[in-house]
């Protein structure tokens, strides 16, 4: 066909590079991402602004639904905590607590909002290294699980407990080496030298507190499901060891979170849906090794313990997404094209660890061209993408990152500009705001000014 003015394009030339192919063939940048759960998503920036955080409801059920279906198949007590540092918007706990999650927080503020949101402390693992006396006196209190990390907690809960009137009940959290991955062990005790040992000894000689449950949490983005036959074996030896010791029963394992989601950790060559395990392949290593090490219990008069589960990431990673708008073009000195975008590494703090998929919203003309994706901050370090390939983008142009569910709207910095509106994509389809966006309201409103200086002198 003869080419008419009408579409004629500029012609760009491509160097070809390293990256542009990979051995599973070309990447595939021409796709684009026009609708979620039936949801246009030009409709939604249009309507709530851009940059925008959506999230998809179905598929946050659908991932703890699976997570409970892999393990509850497989061994006969499974429970799933909700880590609110993953994703502590009050909507994303409600959903995965209508479902059947605990909570389990990590700090003064997580305990309270679990509460606030109607979390009866029962249901509640508290957990992390620094519970300071009043926040662990409500938490007692109210029966919540106390997950102790160190040794001037276990003297405070020793003397808070000592003319308690119950027994009460508490877990310890573990560390040790598994053999794979540098071992976490700056939480909690250390089993290797002793000092695991020594607090379940001090425990069982307290009147009041009983060793009910043995925790541990061996790192995150766990690629390798035997890291977890390790911990599981590991744990249930040092139950068995300290169950002999102390004369106590041990009713709850506590495997912690780590599982890795959908998303491509900088440095992994191979794409996630090759190397991220599915919930089946983590529970079947998980629940083997479990109910191997657990086969004799039962002869012995003592129940399995119950796994819990602290899954965070892998649950919520994938229900979420950041839509973007570019700001303007750029040509870098090197030849290479950049693109400013209005939503930077202070809203998607995970881009300092993933390469996120990039995806326009409408098919876009042009050949894909290597292309560095800046964020909207006056800072060098504002980098979201620092190479993708896209076709030409022009102001106005929107992006979709993807996965975003994890470590965002809890890390992200109050930082230079407003954080944007968030929505949730009913399971019906209805849209509805659940974080309204910044003002200057927000943004001054914990300031106080002396008198002298409430006014600006000009
Ligand atoms: C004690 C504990 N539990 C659960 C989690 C959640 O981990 P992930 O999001 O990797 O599943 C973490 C995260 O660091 C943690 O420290």
């Amino acid at each position: 066909m003869e080419p008419s003015s009408r579409n004629w394009q500029t012609p760009s030339i491509t160097q070809h590079k390293l990256g542009a192919m990979n051995k599973y063939g070309a990447l595939r940048d021409s796709a684009y991402v026009e609708a979620m759960d039936g949801v246009r998503m030009d409709t939604l920036l249009k309507t709530y602004g851009s940059p925008l955080f959506v999230i998809s409801e179905r598929k946050l059920r659908e991932n703890v639904r699976t997570l409970l279906r892999a393990f509850q198949t497989r061994y006969p007590k499974v429970i799933h905590a909700w880590s609110y540092k993953t994703n502590y918007l009050s909507v994303v706990c409600n959903i995965l607590h209508q479902e059947g999650s605990f909570a389990e927080v990590v700090s003064e503020f997580e305990y309270e909002k679990a509460r606030h949101l109607g979390v009866p402390g029962k249901y509640i693992i508290f957990n992390g290294p620094n519970k300071k006396l009043p926040i662990l006196q409500t938490a007692l209190r109210e029966g919540a699980k106390i997950h102790v990390d160190h040794f001037d907690e276990l003297y405070l809960l020793e003397n808070l407990t000592r003319h308690s009137k119950k027994l009460v009940p508490i877990t310890i959290r573990l560390n040790f080496n598994t053999g794979y991955g540098e071992p976490w062990n700056r939480f909690g005790f250390n089993l290797e030298s002793g000092e695991a040992y020594e607090a379940a000894r001090r425990i069982a000689s307290h009147p009041k507190l009983r060793l009910t449950g043995l925790h541990s949490h061996i790192g995150t983005f766990m690629l390798d499901t035997r890291a977890y036959a390790a911990e599981i074996k590991i744990l249930c030896d040092f139950m068995e060891a300290v169950e002999s010791l102390t004369g106590t029963w041990i009713e709850n394992l506590d495997i912690g979170g780590g599982f890795a989601s959908c998303n491509a950790l900088q440095g992994i060559y191979l794409p996630p849906e090759q190397v991220v395990p599915s919930f089946d392949q983590y529970a079947e290593t998980i629940c083997t090794t479990l109910l191997e090490a657990t086969q004799n219990r039962e002869a012995r008069g003592k129940p399995r313990p119950t796994l819990t589960l602290e899954t965070g990431r892998a649950i919520v990673d994938d229900a979420e997404v950041l839509l973007t708008s570019v700001v303007g073009n750029k040509k870098l000195p090197d030849g290479r094209r950049a693109v400013v975008l209005d939503a930077g590494v202070n809203l998607l703090f995970t881009a300092f660890w993933y390469h996120h998929e990039v995806r326009p919203i409408r098919a876009l003309e042009g050949i894909p061209e290597e292309t560095v994706l800046y964020g909207p901050l006056c800072m060098n370090i504002d980098v979201m993408r620092s190479s993708v390939f896209l076709p030409p983008l022009s102001a106005g142009d929107a992006l979709l990152f993807s996965p975003v569910g994890a470590y965002n709207n809890t890390q992200w910095l109050q930082f230079i500009g407003y954080r944007p509106n968030i929505v949730l994509i009913q399971e019906t389809g209805e849209v509805s705001v659940v974080r309204k966006a910044e003002d200057l309201n927000v943004m001054i409103g914990q300031e106080a000014l002396p008198k002298k200086l409430q006014n600006s002198g000009f």
